[in-house]
């Protein structure tokens, strides 16, 4: 059958019937934000090339999300900007470091807020690698010992999840065994698990002073250009305990994000990254585009191909905008 009896604009022409036929529905519930948090009481720094987007004391961040969560945003993952670095990354797993400061800090203030803990050591050291560096490469099993101590001390702070993100071979194995052993197997890994060596990290890397002092990441995250490998590392960190696996970036890998959807039991992330923020801030600040509708269209898309959750700068702005009853 098909036209004259076949019309699909027949949903479409009107709002009503257009809303209960939609399949993907997007909603603030969904929407992780992220956030960069100083080491100092009191500070707001704006990050130029994240519009809207600050490095926050924490005093500052306990005001912000207590503002996000009267936006009924659900859930925050934090980056820590420590105060000093050193090759070992010894800030990030810290019992007194700026995570966990910020973790005791917000679950004391808003225990309603589910507190993400991102495990890396490219905020905390010198050289700006996630993990330890010998001879210009990233060793691994060495760094598995230092990810696995800062997960635990970020569940002992009190953080609801813990989600690795140095792409270091075993990072899950290793984190969940410290997890137990410190009596927390109660405490979820969000594993990025498909994570690509990709230059929409660039303004992130600027928020969090991280950009690699030499070389680059491609020898722990993965080649743009492969598929396949994505489906096996998310099985080997589904095998090796991941609660929720994570594909980062979003926008240029939405075919690897449906092909995870279909393949994984457990559920799906997608980080909508810093230079895809950027890329959306940049065109609506010249009026090139009309920000809601894009940053929603785009939200949606993430959801299509594939996301149970989304990780995204525009979490805030998007609950607004949903709240308003704008539609992508
Ligand atoms: C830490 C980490 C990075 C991002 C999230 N966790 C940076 C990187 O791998 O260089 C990037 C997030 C973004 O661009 O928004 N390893």
């Amino acid at each position: 059958m098909a036209f004259p009896i076949d019309r699909p604009r027949r949903l479409r022409d009107s709002k009503l019937l257009r809303a209960m036929v939609r399949e993907t529905r997007l909603s603030v519930s969904e929407l992780i934000e992220p956030l960069f948090v100083l080491a100092a009481r009191k500070a707001r720094r704006a990050i130029p090339s994240m519009p809207g987007q600050y490095q926050l004391g924490i005093d500052d961040l306990l005001s912000h999300c207590e503002a996000s969560l009267e936006l009924g945003i659900g859930a925050v993952i934090l980056f820590g900007l420590p105060a000093k670095k050193d090759p070992l990354g010894s800030g990030g797993y810290a019992r007194d470091g700026v995570v966990p400061r910020a973790i005791r800090a917000l679950k004391r203030a808003l225990p309603d807020l589910a507190v993400i803990a991102d495990v890396c050591l490219c905020e905390y050291t010198s050289h700006g690698h996630c993990g330890i560096v010998r001879g210009g490469r990233l060793l691994n099993d060495e760094t598995l010992k230092l990810l696995a101590r800062e997960a635990a001390v970020y569940a002992d702070a009190g953080a609801d999840v813990v989600a690795p993100s140095a792409m270091a071979d075993g990072q899950v194995r290793a984190i969940r065994a410290a997890l137990d052993r410190a009596g927390h197997d109660g405490i979820p890994i969000l594993s990025y698990a498909a994570k690509y060596a990709s230059g929409f990290y660039g303004p992130f890397r600027e928020a969090a002073a991280s950009a690699p002092a030499f070389g680059d990441r491609r020898g722990y995250q993965m080649d743009p250009a492969n598929r396949r490998e994505a489906l096996r590392e998310v099985a080997l960190d589904i095998e090796e305990g991941a609660d929720m696996v994570m594909v980062k970036p979003a926008l240029a890998y939405f075919d690897v994000l449906s092909a995870v959807k279909r393949a994984s039991p457990v559920p799906v992330a997608a980080y909508n990254v810093s230079g895809e923020y950027a890329m959306v801030k940049a065109a609506a600040a010249r009026g090139w585009i009309d920000e809601p509708r894009v940053a929603l269209e785009i939200l949606t898309g993430i959801r299509g191909a594939g996301a149970d959750v989304i990780l995204t700068y525009h979490a805030r702005d998007a609950a607004r905008w949903l709240k308003e009853g704008r539609e992508a």
